[in-house]
């Protein structure tokens, strides 16, 4: 370990809504690193916080009828309390309403303008309000949506100051060429070389058509215009170590490591080593970059009502298994999909037969055996080839956590305990104990201690109160000094006494929630207010038969399909239901169904829905289809029928 110093950070999360299960996967992996930092000795700082500046949070909040800044408040609140909850151990909540925040920011502003890297100039373009970001015409879907989350867009002509982000394009390629490991997981570092070699424009960096953000330095003497939320909120990198205030802990920059979601890279991968560049501060060390959680296949979203609630989980299920899961299910980068059976399969499995049952075994064997004393001194002497096999998991471990390979780390972490429990399947103490070889078990009972030890000690950042349980069963407790003498060093454990106690991971049966309540978002309108379609996601209502004569369903056949181009998921049909002419209904089942397979096949339409615009093209109708996890399939007629037959 080359640095002594970490410092380590999640995203500052937007205050518009409350957490979820993706906010909750950055900050426990966050967590995690910081909690193993700390262990290994080094000198740790761990930031997380709110992001509650821009247009987006005021719309948010004016949609409640709050004021700007207590809503922001109360949303902060919520989230401080969740992690706080969760026992997360972050060293600052920074808040990019903070007085000493925004000081920072100002301070950054007029650095790099004294740099040459900020003039005035009118930006005339299309804005997404969601991603708080302007897109050239060129890249905007079917000349009006976002590429980024496919919301409209809307054009924005305004005055503003730019950042000369294109005067750093060759320094930035110069750094991802450096620093082979600057981004991970590597191959996201492949895309961000690829889009800077595409060219960049000078970022707009102020803007005047709100007011809810950092001002300018008073030196500008331009008061209507407020920072771009994202030089505002990436600064809090360094404003949280006191940048432009109190400088005293900014000792502790570069920061080891960002964790991000991929969806946010683009931001702290080219813009903020830029900035960073222009005030001449050292680039982080790594950015990392997780993928999405979704929900059976799908991108959750409060219009799906698909929202896991990351609260209604831990505390079925509990924390630290939810923990263990979220960090073992999915690779590092790669986007993983929230089930309960998989938890489930985790808890039972990973947990409670794997690990929690060699713990048992242990206090059973030493209390039957050994009145419950367990001694090590003899463990090498019987077992050398065992610890041998051990060690070579060990030494494996460490690179794995700070490359953020955590699944890979975690399943390394679990072959010590095959190697425990194969032991007693292949040396059977019930046998030596039986033929005299008092010594051979007692060192057996010892090279179990000795693997449930380390593996306590490793697996500590992840489980944190598990582990310690485990450790005080094993006589001692998990300290940096402890971790020091027992992994490093290589210290047997000294003598100690089990005690019976209760399973440390109960089997689960089935379920513990039910499915609608683990995705129940706290901050949603009262059920009445909801649109149609998210009353209908929260529960199955009875319907009567005359309601369900209210929908006009018809067999169509599909005349004509094509492409939509530049969606992955929509095809353009044109359906004929028997009317003079055929129904145009844009489709989303372009991953399961090729444009020339479906024409001439039938289906079943919904022929009375209200027509809609998706993507800027007119729907008039929707299909009736069955998604499960092996994907979808279309629900047509068993035989061929006359197009327009109604279906009842
Ligand atoms: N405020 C910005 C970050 C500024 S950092 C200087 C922001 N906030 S956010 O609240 O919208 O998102 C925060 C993080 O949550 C992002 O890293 C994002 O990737 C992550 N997630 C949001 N939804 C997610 C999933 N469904 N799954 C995993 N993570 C996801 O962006």
């Amino acid at each position: 370990m080359s640095c002594h110093k970490s410092y380590i950070t999640t995203p500052i999360y937007y205050v518009n809504d409350v957490a979820h299960i993706g906010h909750a996967y950055t900050t426990i992996i966050a967590d995690t690193l910081a909690r193993y930092a700390r262990l290994i000795g080094q000198d740790t700082f761990f930031l997380t916080g709110t992001d509650e500046h821009g247009q987006k949070i005021e719309e948010a909040a004016k949609k409640r009828g709050k004021d700007t800044q207590a809503y922001a408040d109360e949303i902060s609140a919520k989230f401080r309390e969740l992690w706080d909850e969760f026992d997360i151990s972050y060293d600052k909540f920074i808040r990019t309403t903070d007085a000493d925040h925004m000081k920072g920011v100002q301070k950054a502003f007029s650095v790099m303008y004294d740099r040459g890297d900020i003039y005035k100039d009118t930006y005339s373009g299309h804005y997404c309000i969601s991603c708080e970001t302007f897109f050239p015409q060129t890249q905007l879907v079917d000349g009006e949506f976002c590429p980024d989350c496919g919301k409209q867009t809307s054009i924005v002509e305004e005055e503003s100051y730019f950042f000369r982000l294109s005067k750093y394009q060759d320094r930035l390629l110069e750094w991802y060429r450096d620093n082979p490991e600057c981004i991970l997981p590597k191959s996201k570092r492949n895309e961000v070389i690829r889009f800077v070699e595409g060219g960049l424009n000078d970022l707009s960096i102020t803007r005047t058509s709100f007011d809810w953000g950092v001002k300018l330095p008073e030196r500008f003497n331009d008061p209507k215009h407020v920072m771009y939320v994202w030089l505002d909120a990436l600064m809090n990198y360094v404003t949280a170590l006191g940048y432009g205030t109190d400088e005293a802990k900014m000792d502790f920059w570069p920061a080891r490591v960002h964790l991000i979601g991929k969806d946010i890279l683009r931001f702290h991968a080219i813009y903020w080593p830029a900035f960073l560049m222009s005030l001449d501060l050292p680039l982080p060390k790594h950015i990392g970059a997780h993928g999405w959680w979704t929900r059976n296949g799908e991108k959750m979203s409060k219009s799906k009502g698909n929202v896991v609630n990351p609260k209604e989980v831990a505390d079925a299920y509990g924390l630290e298994n939810f923990r263990y899961f979220m960090l073992r299910e999915v690779p590092f980068g790669g986007d993983g999909d929230f089930s309960q059976r998989a938890l489930i399969d985790r808890i039972n499995s990973d947990l409670g037969n794997d690990l929690g049952n060699l713990l048992n075994r242990l206090i059973g064997m030493s209390s039957k055996y050994f009145e419950g004393r367990v001694e090590c001194d003899l463990v090498e002497k019987y077992y050398k080839t065992e610890l041998d096999e051990l060690q070579v998991s060990l030494d494996k471990l460490e690179p794995y956590i700070f490359e953020l390979q955590l699944h890979r780390y975690l399943e390394e972490l679990w072959r010590p305990l095959t190697i425990a429990n194969r032991a007693i399947d292949k040396y059977q103490p019930w046998t030596m104990i039986k033929e005299g070889k008092t010594e051979e078990t007692m060192a057996l009972n010892g090279l179990i201690a000795t693997i449930l030890a380390k593996v306590s000690l490793m697996l500590h950042a992840v489980m944190p109160k598990t582990t310690t349980v485990i450790a005080n069963a094993l006589g001692f407790e998990i300290t940096p000094e402890s971790f020091n003498k027992i992994i490093r060093n290589g210290e047997i454990l000294e003598p100690f006494v089990t005690q019976k106690r209760e399973p440390l991971f109960p089997r689960i049966e089935e379920q513990l929630l039910e499915e609608k309540s683990i995705e129940e978002s706290k901050e949603e309108p009262k059920k009445e207010n909801k649109p149609k379609e998210e009353k209908e996601a929260d529960n199955i209502a009875l319907i009567g038969i005359e309601q369900f004569f209210e929908v006009s369903l018809k067999i169509g056949t599909i005349v004509e399909a094509q492409e939509v181009k530049k969606s992955k998921k929509l095809l353009l049909l044109q359906v004929d239901i028997g009317e003079d002419r055929p129904r145009q209904v844009v489709a989303g089942i372009k991953e399961w169904y090729s444009a020339d397979e479906l024409v001439g096949t039938q289906v079943c339409v919904v022929a009375n829905l209200k027509p809609a615009k998706l993507m800027g093209m007119k729907s008039e109708g929707m299909l009736l289809a069955a998604k499960d996890s092996d994907g979808l399939c279309l629900i047509r007629p068993e035989k061929p029928k006359a197009v327009g037959t109604p279906i009842s």
